[in-house]
């Protein structure tokens, strides 16, 4: 290492660092893929991450604090309210997930998405699902309080591609026996992706980011630096020990 010159040394260092970063964050994502779910309701989490062979524990992490699985994936069976918050996985050499909010209520009914906040022309997916299952009939699913489209037999309501008239609060409805249910509201954001990023939307450099940034100048300037110096020296020795021989063979000759 300390033969190469120092432009080269430092991309072998930045190479090797940016090859273990590559395997980035884990991800978690939703089977089936709703999230918001009612009680009794069965759901799994996948993790997905890079991880090197012989390491494939995976850590889970529900509000914060560790779960004890360490499966790469997690079931939760028959949620209940209190599974609700945010999820989140670490596995192998990857980074700690984003998190991934999942809501259990205890409902009759629940209006699924996948999903709060969209871009404009992409699939949004509503799904009027009954406790258990059961069979509902004369479904409705409103938007701001207006009936939007109505299934005799209980369907998903599909907007293919969504635009900004499609943001709004939503719900279904429909008759479970003879009973006339509600779901709660969902509020479904529409972002046009033309429109000025909001400030919190702005990818913002997290600190360890801006900081290995600081290192690896200050390593480069520092490295640098060290070469010219051991080489100007190295110069003068050579340089000092030429004139030591002139004058040695100048005092000989003598
Ligand atoms: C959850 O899984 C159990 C066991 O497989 C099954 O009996 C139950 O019906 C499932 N719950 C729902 C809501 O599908
Ligand atoms: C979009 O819908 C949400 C929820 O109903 C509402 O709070 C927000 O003001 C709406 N935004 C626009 C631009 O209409
Ligand atoms: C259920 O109740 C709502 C509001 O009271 C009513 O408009 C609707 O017709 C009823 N029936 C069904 C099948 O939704």
């Amino acid at each position: 290492m300390w033969h190469l010159p120092p432009p080269l040394a430092l991309l072998l260092l930045v190479s090797s660092v940016t090859q273990a970063a590559d395997h980035g964050k884990a991800v978690v994502l939703l089977d089936p893929q709703w999230v918001r779910v009612l009680q009794d309701d069965n759901v799994t989490l996948a993790c997905q991450g890079a991880y090197p062979t012989g390491d494939n524990s995976t850590h889970w992490y529900h509000n914060g604090a560790r779960i004890s699985s360490q499966a790469p994936s997690y079931l939760i069976q028959a949620a209940r309210v209190e599974d609700s918050g945010e999820y989140q996985c670490q596995r192998g050499l990857s980074t700690r997930s984003d998190s991934v909010q999942l809501e259990v209520q205890a409902n009759w009914l629940v209006l699924q998405t996948s999903k709060w906040v969209f871009q404009e022309g992409e699939l949004i997916r509503l799904r009027c699902h009954s406790w258990k299952n059961k069979p509902v009939y004369k479904v409705t699913y409103l938007q701001n309080g207006k009936p939007k489209q109505y299934f005799h037999k209980n369907s998903e309501f599909h907007i293919p591609e969504a635009t900004l008239s499609h943001n709004g609060s939503y719900f279904c409805r429909g008759l479970i026996g003879h009973n006339n249910k509600s779901s709660g509201t969902v509020d479904i954001i529409i972002q046009d992706p033309t429109a000025p990023p909001s400030i919190i939307s702005l990818p913002f450099p997290p600190w360890h980011q801006i900081a290995f940034c600081l290192l690896i100048g200050l390593l480069f300037a520092v490295d640098t630096g060290l070469y010219f110096f051991v080489q100007r020296d190295l110069q003068r020795s050579v340089v000092a020990k030429k004139e030591y021989n002139f004058k040695w063979s100048r005092d000989q000759d003598k």
